[in-house]
């Protein structure tokens, strides 16, 4: 059996079709449940159902031999697995944001930024050289800025329409691509290679 870490949330029904366009049984994901382990009728699969942050765990432990999740989580969780493929699902890019009348924030040197990717927005500003002060969020980041809580956050942005509802705009990019991946357990890729390959060439093809 092949087992799945997949991304509850908004990766969640995506994957799902694009798992089903390449021959997966994925007719018991469709079903309204709070189970979180689930298997394909024919047994050949299963699907743990798992927060986006979490699902690097799950692949890089070997509990699950693949997983999909966003680039975005990727970069912040940084495990140990393979990046196998782009799967072009659920397209957002990493910006810092904050008001459009303080577009000189950026350069405040005590600048305080709101986000839940805390290692990622660590790793940006040192290598900018700059010293800020993060403020790790879990959800609602758009809020920090607007209560006062943070000058700017760093966020994934999608359609913008989170940012536009809050009075925010878009300050810098900096990381454009953000998109789901393939994720192999490196093990995994090793033992179950005769299920896992042909697997990755139906979704190239399916993609292509
Ligand atoms: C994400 C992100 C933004 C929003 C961006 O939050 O943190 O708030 O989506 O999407 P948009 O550009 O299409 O508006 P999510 O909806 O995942 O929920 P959260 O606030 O609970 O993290």
């Amino acid at each position: 059996m092949i087992r799945f870490a997949l991304s509850k949330g908004r990766l969640a029904a995506e994957s799902a079709e694009l798992l089903a366009r390449c021959g997966v049984d994925t007719s018991v994901l469709q079903e309204d449940t709070r189970k979180l382990v689930l298997e394909s009728a024919d047994k050949k699969f299963g699907f743990f159902l798992v927060k986006p942050s979490d699902v690097p765990t799950y692949v890089e432990a070997g509990v699950a031999d693949l997983g999909i999740v966003g680039k975005d989580t990727l970069l912040e969780e940084d495990k140990d697995l393979y990046e196998m493929l782009d799967l072009k699902l659920g397209e957002c890019r990493l910006c810092l944001a904050g008001y459009p009348s303080r577009r000189d924030t950026l350069t405040n040197p005590h600048l305080r930024v709101a986000t839940k990717y805390e290692r990622t927005a660590r790793r940006v500003f040192l290598e900018r050289g700059e010293d800020i002060e993060i403020i790790p969020l879990h959800g609602s980041i758009e809020l920090a800025p607007v209560t006062g809580l943070a000058d700017v956050i760093f966020d994934v942005v999608q359609t913008g329409s989170t940012l536009k509802a809050n009075g925010l705009v878009v300050l810098e990019e900096v990381f454009t691509g953000i998109t789901a991946r393939l994720v192999v357990n490196k093990v995994s890729l090793k033992t179950k290679s005769g299920e896992i390959l042909p697997l990755i060439q139906r979704l190239k093809e399916v993609l292509a």
